[in-house]
């Protein structure tokens, strides 16, 4: 391996260099041409992961267990009720129990702070697989897809994201495209920009790579000559259905639908989308949204969603290979 990230967990962006985030990157582009070409070598072999779900999951659980399975590594998981973990168990007793038994962990929830107690205290690799502030592992595969579209040097790569700014997928993005030296432009109302502490860590992050951050109230602006436009859900796992009405009110001009992909002036933008997504009115949610405010899509339309521009499912695929390519980084054998 010409790069080293044994044993290092991954909690965060801003524990990670440009270099150390490129190193995974390439590993997942040739993880995902070996298992396409049928010759992908197994270097997780007898390594046990658990997997730690405090909050629903797809594309996360399924690709970490499929990463995991594909280079011969097993995992248990421990759903939101099942285990002790903060109710009988602390985080910290839990962390050294689970240390003694497995080779890393994965952890979904709520706190960051939790995550970083698990890293502290388990003396194996601790993976963030969401909490309230961050998104990490979403990250690589959100960089890995846009590369695949985009085959450009870093610098070249400009993006927008575009909703509620001030949580996991928002943070992310803004320090995801300042540690890569990209141009990042974040459109969302002031009060759901990511806190100010953040925004001078990406600011720092943005000197030191030679990157270009804007944040505006204006999604017009936001999006204009990008190459992608990200969004999220604007209600977050965790937040109270009470937020609704007010995110509703304070996001729909933030909406991603034709009008604001045409706002970009590329006519090969594309969206994207770390899913789940409110779309159209095929999920329970999206059906008592629409009851109750009359709106039939949230964060993205249907048009949108269906057209050839989005490549939402490409990066929830890529889930599996930059997942992988962290497993094997961190725990792989030679
Ligand atoms: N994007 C993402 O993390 O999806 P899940 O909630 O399904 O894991
Ligand atoms: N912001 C979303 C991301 C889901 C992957 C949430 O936390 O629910």
């Amino acid at each position: 391996m010409s790069f080293n990230l044994k044993n290092r967990s991954f909690l965060k962006l801003l524990d990670f260099s440009k270099r150390d985030l490129s190193y995974i990157l390439d590993l997942a582009r040739d993880l995902k041409r070996a298992k396409y070409a049928g010759h992908e070598v197994q270097r997780l072999k007898g390594k046990n992961i658990a997997l730690i779900f405090e909050k629903a999951s797809t594309r996360t659980r399924c690709a970490f267990e499929v990463a995991a399975y594909d280079q011969g590594a097993n995992v248990t998981y421990l759903d939101p009720v099942g285990s002790h973990i903060g109710k009988k168990e602390s985080v910290k007793d839990t962390a050294r129990v689970l240390g003694r038994m497995y080779d890393a962990i994965e952890y979904r929830g709520m706190s960051q702070q939790v995550v970083e107690t698990l890293a502290e205290y388990a003396g194996v690799p601790v993976f963030n697989g969401l909490t309230d502030q961050y998104h990490p592992t979403q990250m690589c595969a959100d960089i890995m897809t846009m590369r695949e579209f985009m085959p450009q040097p870093w610098h070249d790569f400009k993006y927008a994201y575009v909703g509620d700014a001030r949580h996991n997928m928002g943070n992310s993005l803004m320090i995801a495209g300042c540690l890569m030296g990209m141009d990042v432009r974040i459109g969302a109302p002031r009060a759901l920009w990511p806190n100010d502490e953040l925004i001078e860590s990406a600011r720092q992050l943005e000197a030191l790579n030679k990157g270009r951050l804007t944040l505006t109230e204006d999604p017009m602006e936001a999006v204009r000559d990008v190459q992608f436009i990200h969004t999220d859900v604007w209600v977050s796992m965790g937040e109270p259905e009470a937020v609704w009405a007010e995110r509703i009110k304070r996001l729909m001009p933030y909406q991603v639908n034709s009008k604001l992909m045409a706002a970009s002036g590329n006519p090969r933008v594309r969206f994207m989308h770390c899913l789940p997504a409110f779309h159209n009115l095929e999920t329970e949610v999206g059906r008592e949204i629409h009851e109750k405010f009359g709106i039939d899509a949230m964060e993205v339309t249907e048009e949108v969603f269906e057209s050839t521009a989005g490549i939402q499912f490409e990066q929830a695929e890529n889930r599996v290979h930059s997942i992988k390519a962290l497993l094997v980084a961190t725990l792989g054998s030679q």
